[in-house]
């Protein structure tokens, strides 16, 4: 066996375990989501731990999906960097709802996250701006995010006349564009996958105004509840 899958073996979770109530760290979600994220961070399995699915929809509810990166959680909400003018920033614009989705295949895992997202203050975006690697900020100065070009020959140009512009200052300023969301959680559905084929599913959700905890629900921290699905 060799030394990275031995590693790989020593962080899967036997796939037959159930997933309840009672394994839960917390009944609070955002703590429930550290606990899976940083295993999943430790896991030399998994390159990417951060990479979520991000979907969008338009005003009439047409939707699209496109990868991300989690750049942050707290207890506020889920953030990630991206082009304002982009085809996901228009429909933001159009459509404030979003889901999130991470899948950690070795770990038979998937997280979703509904909720209404909002942009982040000017300054943070800014702060997070000018700390990312020079070529990362070009990238992001010269990037018409999602618009229709003639050829790569186009950007190859810009990236050089941006770097001949910028390399001796080293700084390059955040663009109008450019910057973070948050998604602030609604829904936080996490799933384990089993070797027999009944996946558990735990909800966390707030209760609508006025509605009450129902037959099947549990009371859980700050004003969340828990359901369990149908797999
Ligand atoms: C693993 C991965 C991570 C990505 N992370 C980001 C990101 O954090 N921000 C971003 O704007 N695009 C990111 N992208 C590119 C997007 O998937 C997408 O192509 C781009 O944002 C344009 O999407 P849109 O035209 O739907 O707006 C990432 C792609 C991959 C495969």
């Amino acid at each position: 066996m060799s030394s990275d899958f031995a590693n790989i073996r020593a962080h899967y979770r036997d796939p037959s375990e159930i997933f309840d109530v009672k394994d839960l760290v917390s009944k609070d979600p955002i703590k429930q989501f550290d606990e899976w994220f940083q295993l999943a961070r430790k896991n030399p399995g998994i390159k990417e731990p951060n990479a979520m699915c991000l979907s969008t929809a338009t005003r009439e509810g047409k939707p699209s999906s496109r990868m991300v990166l989690l750049k942050d959680f707290t207890d506020a909400g889920f953030s990630f960097f991206t082009n304002y003018a982009s085809r996901k920033g228009e429909e933001l614009a159009q459509n404030p709802q979003a889901s999130l989705c991470f899948y950690w295949d070795v770990m038979s895992r998937q997280i979703r996250i509904d909720g209404k997202v909002v942009k982040i203050e000017r300054e943070k975006s800014h702060e997070y701006f000018s700390k990312r690697p020079l070529k990362s900020r070009i990238s992001a100065y010269i990037s018409d995010q999602s618009k229709v070009i003639k050829d790569k020959q186009y950007l190859i140009d810009l990236q050089q006349q941006a770097m001949r512009e910028f390399e001796p200052t080293q700084t390059v300023p955040t663009p109008e564009n450019w910057g973070g969301y948050l998604l602030l959680p609604e829904e936080i559905e996490f799933w384990q996958g089993n070797d027999i084929r009944l996946h558990d599913r735990l909800r966390f959700r707030k209760l609508k105004e006025g509605e009450q905890l129902g037959e099947f629900a549990i009371q859980a921290e700050n004003g969340w509840i828990i359901e369990r699905l149908v797999p």
